[in-house]
């Protein structure tokens, strides 16, 4: 076999290690400039499962398919598979589908649901459903069509008080970090493993009527991308000291630097959408595909919290700085993300960033999960995401008896 012929990095043990140490104790903090962030080890072993090329080339290159050529040729998927064969993860932080009990207890063949109260939940996501073990689910926010359903879904509104025996079930929605039950439903949909029914937030309904164009060229001056509207402080200070130390666009509300809200448009006109008004996030995905990166701080740091800033930019092809949820590995693919959490300061997060867009090789081995098809638990994480949701949940209430369930 030919081995590469620049040396493989690998980091990651020493590193998750110390990471998964001081998350212990720095659980709810962010991190800030002046946290004490893990120091980054270099380190030869090779008992770990990822981590990247040091980047060595210094050519600012703009074209992605050529960077994929080079890495083709000098590295390879095979190359890549073997070093990154992924342990399938027993106690993963993902609902296993299958339950573990085949189809013992899906007792009904058809279950409705009413989607009665929501704010965000999608009108296409409204379908119906062939779903394992036979069972057939109707997913729906009409009252002409559910008229008679086995559950009401509640998102944001406050299901009912009361459950008479006979009542279609409650279902109440949280995806929020605080993942907070109303006290009232019979069952509960969070972000979290430990929820009745768990949504992560790897799904294409999560994005709709978008953009979907993908640059085949990268901004060359310009490095990272940034958006966020919601200006909390904690992630604000955080983006504005880390943005700082690189040449950035920044789109949304938030230390915007580009002249305005739609300025995505003007600099990139194939991202407009004829069909609709547009919204600034409407061309979102188009416009981060043009950015080697794209910066994803969650709004809190919390297990199993890896929300829609990150798989947007895996989905754009943009390569994700990310600031989140400790446990961030077990939702995406091997080597496809920068974990700021794994280094020592944002200068030398900076430095990284900067050493990787300089190196055609090093960037596309971040693309090559996508290329050669080397998952890890990602595939687990889309499949529970809620793409899925209705079959998932309405095999949940036909195990709980649909409106024959008990009443508490
Ligand atoms: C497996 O999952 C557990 C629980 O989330 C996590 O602590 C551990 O690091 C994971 N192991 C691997 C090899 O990913
Ligand atoms: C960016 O890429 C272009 C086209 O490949 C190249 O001509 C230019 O020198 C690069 N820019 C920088 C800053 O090196």
């Amino acid at each position: 076999m030919v081995l590469p012929s620049r040396p493989v990095h690998y980091l990651i043990p020493m590193v998750a290690f110390a990471a998964t140490v001081l998350l212990l104790f720095h659980l709810l903090d962010f991190p800030t400039p002046t946290s004490p962030f893990p120091t980054t080890t270099t380190t030869t072993t090779t008992t770990t499962k990822t981590l990247t090329l040091v980047p060595k080339a210094k050519h600012p290159f703009t074209d992605l398919i050529s960077a994929y050529s080079q890495w083709d040729a000098e590295i390879g998927c095979r190359h890549f598979r073997d070093g990154n064969e992924w342990k399938r993860n027993s106690s993963s932080p993902i609902q296993e589908l299958e339950g573990g009990s085949g189809c013992a207890g899906v007792g009904m063949e058809h279950v409705s649901v009413l989607v009665k109260g929501w704010t965000w939940i999608p009108d296409n996501l409204d379908n119906l459903y062939s779903c394992r073990c036979g069972l057939t689910c109707l997913w729906t926010k009409s009252e002409v069509l559910a008229d008679r359903p086995d559950a009401l879904l509640f998102e944001n509104v406050m299901p009912p008080a009361v459950r008479r025996k006979g009542d279609p079930l409650r279902v109440y929605v949280d995806l929020e970090a605080s993942r907070k039950p109303s006290g009232f439903e019979d069952i509960f949909i969070g972000y979290h493993a430990k929820d009745d029914v768990q949504s992560t937030y790897a799904g294409a309904f999560f994005h709709n009527n978008r953009n979907y164009h993908v640059s085949s060229q990268k901004r060359n001056d310009t490095l990272v991308y940034w958006s966020s509207s919601r200006c909390l402080p904690q992630r604000n200070k955080l983006a504005k000291s880390f943005l700082s130390l690189v040449p950035h666009h920044s789109f949304g509300r938030c230390l915007n630097n580009v002249g305005g809200l739609d300025m995505a448009l003007s600099l990139y006109p194939e991202c407009s959408n004829q069909d609709s008004a547009l919204h600034w996030w409407d061309h979102l995905h188009c416009a981060m595909s043009h950015y080697k990166f794209a910066l994803a701080i969650e709004n809190h740091k919390l297990d199993s919290y890896v929300t829609e800033k990150l798989f947007y930019a895996l989905d754009a092809g943009s390569v994700p700085i990310y600031f989140g949820a400790p446990n961030v590995w077990d939702f995406v693919p091997p080597n496809s993300i920068i974990d700021g959490s794994q280094f020592s300061s944002l200068e030398e997060l900076a430095s990284y960033v900067k050493a990787v867009a300089d190196d055609p090789v090093a960037y596309a081995e971040f693309h090559a999960w996508r290329r050669c098809g080397v998952m890890g638990n990602y595939g687990k994480a889309r499949a529970a995401s809620l793409d899925t949701l209705p079959c998932r949940l309405c095999e949940f209430i036909s195990r709980k008896g649909g409106r024959n369930a008990g009443t508490l």
